[in-house]
């Protein structure tokens, strides 16, 4: 059965262009992301490789660890990590998982038979420190991820994970948010002691929480 919000990820040791990782020790207490591509050597998996190195800080500034997959060896990482150096300007600064086995690709459904048989679809997993799943997409081959959108999200978990707010659509970091329609008026002066706006009796507005 495919793997769902909330559900633990699956563990796993494997071998990467960084060592042995054993997924939840290296995720430790951190966020982290987990995202495969079809394949080392082709066009879109380089951009999309580059432009996760250079967003590197902007994961580490968010507490997030970031870990690629492909079904492709070690070897082949290594040599197409050059690549991508030439084609970006930056070279791969995170754990790529060889799974040659398709071992961490089959416990992640990450192989879908009827688009392609034998290589992983763009997955990605956004997992937190308690090790849950907390987001989950899934790209075709042929259409690269936006990784700023991928930021954009994170954003809004970590903060929905620590305040009883959502985040409407389009939110950017700082913008304002929605107070959870579970809290009650009365909770919610205590926890947005400064008030909010309120649209609809469900739809109340307030500043981002710190
Ligand atoms: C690519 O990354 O460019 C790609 C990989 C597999 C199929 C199509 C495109």
């Amino acid at each position: 059965m495919a793997l769902q919000l909330g559900d633990e990820a699956p563990d796993f040791t494997a071998e990467t262009t960084e060592g042995k990782v054993q997924f939840h020790n290296w995720i430790g207490n951190s966020w982290a992301v987990l995202f495969s591509h079809p394949k080392d050597f082709t066009p879109v998996c380089t951009t999309e490789l580059g432009r996760v190195a250079a967003l590197k800080p902007e994961f580490d500034k968010r507490g997030v660890k970031v870990i690629g997959l492909s079904v492709d060896p070690l070897g082949s990482h290594k040599e197409w990590s050059k690549d991508i150096h030439d084609v970006t300007g930056s070279t791969p600064n995170f754990p790529l998982i060889a799974d040659s086995d398709r071992k961490v690709a089959s416990l992640y459904n990450m192989i879908h038979p009827n688009a392609n048989d034998t290589l992983t679809v763009r997955s990605v997993f956004v997992i937190g420190p308690d090790k849950k799943i907390k987001l989950t997409l899934t790209y075709p081959a042929s259409t690269g991820r936006n990784f700023d959108e991928l930021l954009r999200v994170i954003d809004s978990l970590q903060l929905t994970a620590k305040h009883k707010v959502a985040t409407p659509s389009d939110w950017k970091h700082g913008q304002d948010v929605i107070i959870v329609p579970s809290l009650s008026d009365d909770d919610a002066k205590k926890q947005f002691p400064a008030g909010w706006k309120t649209l609809k009796p469900y739809l109340r507005v307030v500043s981002q929480p710190k």
